[in-house]
């Protein structure tokens, strides 16, 4: 049994990060034979990823993949622990698991993911969840067949979670969502401890991933017919300067733009180690798709220093006027949290302020929530719920008229779309611009995996509708 630590995992060690190869010894290999399984993904796109790497373990145990989660023979939530209604959501969920336990007490059901990274989580679960089989973390995902084993025999929960960062696995097996789209690590952990996030602790140190183990990666998906590749990191600017190498975030995506992969992009950037020369890459190669998500989280200046940010609101807005000049037509989006403990009413207008200079392709928005651990759950916050949802709602309302415009540029326009999925509307194919704008397409099912030429014919806040040229 190991369970998670908050101290340990706010530590940063200079121990150098091992690299190994994954491996699953053979007598796990018969374990999932005849049983299905069910992985429930929240969160971000890091955690999608993950939930790949994890159902192709359990299908190289032997298991087959169940849509029909009340049919499963082994449940598995993947948990996010960004925010409280994330928090929520998953307990409401193990409730549900609960019953399901007591019809069919042959079942496994487990945890993983940021939340079980969580003292205070893990312990609730030992407390009141004690029917859960097994709870894992974000550093082992690679040990899960021995996990499931010591939990299929044991009549208690098992909780192994690691509060240390763990070794790179390269080679863990994938079940990719999408014949065309694919996740690519390049990064695990964060190292800037921005004050209201608990990822530096669930997800430890910044690692980064070899060049070279990048690059094959990328050649493999293109091999088998990948169009687009989106690099994914919580902090992706930050490339490399873990390693003991000579090359950055800027030297990466280059070398990935050269692999001639039809779509490569980025996510998520910080705009702290947002360098000139990343922007000129960026610029120079047309593979590179011109869309770049860039948080502000704030405007004021008081709140980003309070918020451990590095950046201010003038850094932030030349940045801003940097890349829009060097690649005009790219497509910027942010996150921004309002309602951070001791933001005034002043410090919103300033928030406002951006918003109406950068006129975002669009935002995410979210009120903010205190995590246990982080030091922003310790500030006063005397704004009451009411006046930060006032203030999200009037965001929002901005944001939206902003997406809006950015949108009604695109009328009448021919854009390339990658076709990947049917669309909720019959007929039709959806798709992204490489500006990452959702289409809906008038297209047979043929069509689907192929960039096309679309012309624009109608234009709404959060999606197009076009037609094939
Ligand atoms: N409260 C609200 N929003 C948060 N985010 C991260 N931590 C919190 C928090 N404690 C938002 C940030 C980040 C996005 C992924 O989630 O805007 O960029
Ligand atoms: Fe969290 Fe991103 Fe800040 Fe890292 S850079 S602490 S992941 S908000």
């Amino acid at each position: 049994m190991l369970m998670p630590h908050l101290d340990q995992a706010k530590k940063r060690t200079k121990n150098e990060v091992l690299v190994r190869n994954f491996e699953m010894d053979d007598k796990f290999k018969k374990i999932g034979v005849g049983k299905t399984y069910y992985v429930k993904t929240y969160g971000c796109q890091m955690n999608v990823h993950d939930s790949e790497n994890i159902k192709a373990i359990l299908e190289e145990m032997g298991f087959k993949e169940n849509d029909d989660m009340e049919k499963s023979d082994l449940i598995l939530l993947n948990t996010c622990a960004i925010r409280e209604n994330a928090h929520n959501k998953v307990f409401g969920m193990i409730g549900r698991l609960k019953h399901l336990k007591e019809d069919r007490p042959d079942i496994i059901t487990g945890v993983c993911g940021c939340m079980a990274q969580e003292e205070v989580v893990v312990d609730e679960i030992l407390n009141k969840f004690k029917f859960l089989d097994f709870v894992f973390g974000t550093h082992n995902i690679d040990e899960l067949p021995n996990i499931l084993y010591e939990a299929m025999h044991k009549n208690k929960t098992f909780i192994d979670v690691k509060s240390i960062e763990g070794d790179i696995v390269e080679d863990i097996p994938v079940k990719r969502d999408s014949k065309y789209k694919a996740w690519v690590n390049i990064m695990y952990g964060c190292d800037k401890f921005c004050t209201y996030c608990i990822v530096p602790y669930t997800r430890g140190k910044q690692r980064s991933r070899r060049l070279k183990d990048i690059i094959n990666e990328v050649k493999s998906l293109k091999d088998k017919g990948y169009k687009e590749v989106t690099l994914l990191g919580q902090n992706v600017n930050a490339y490399g300067k873990d390693l003991n190498a000579d090359y950055d975030m800027s030297d990466l995506l280059e070398e990935v733009a050269k692999t001639n992969i039809e779509r490569v992009r980025f996510v998520t950037s910080h705009p702290w180690d947002f360098t000139d020369k990343m922007i000129e890459i960026i610029g120079k190669y047309p593979n590179i798709m011109p869309y770049i998500h860039l948080p502000l989280q704030s405007g004021s200046d008081r709140i980003l220093k309070l918020m451990g940010r590095r950046y201010t609101k003038e850094s932030y807005l030349k940045l801003f006027d940097k890349i829009k000049k060097i690649v005009p037509n790219a497509s910027i989006t942010t996150d921004i949290i309002v309602g951070f403990p001791g933001e005034t009413l002043e410090d919103f207008k300033e928030t406002l302020d951006v918003v109406n200079k950068c006129m975002y392709d669009s935002a995410f928005t979210f009120i903010f929530s205190p995590r246990e651990g982080t030091p922003a759950a310790k500030m006063k916050d005397d704004t009451p719920l009411s006046v930060k949802e006032e203030r999200l709602h009037e965001l929002n309302e901005l944001v939206n008229k902003y997406a809006l415009e950015a949108n009604q540029k695109y009328l009448n326009k021919i854009v390339p779309v990658l076709l990947e999925e049917e669309s909720d509307k019959k007929g039709k194919l959806a798709g992204y611009t490489d500006t990452m704008k959702l289409v809906n397409v008038k297209a047979p099912k043929e069509m689907l995996g192929k960039i096309v030429d679309v012309k624009i014919t109608d234009v709404k806040t959060w999606s197009m509708d076009g037609e094939i040229v």
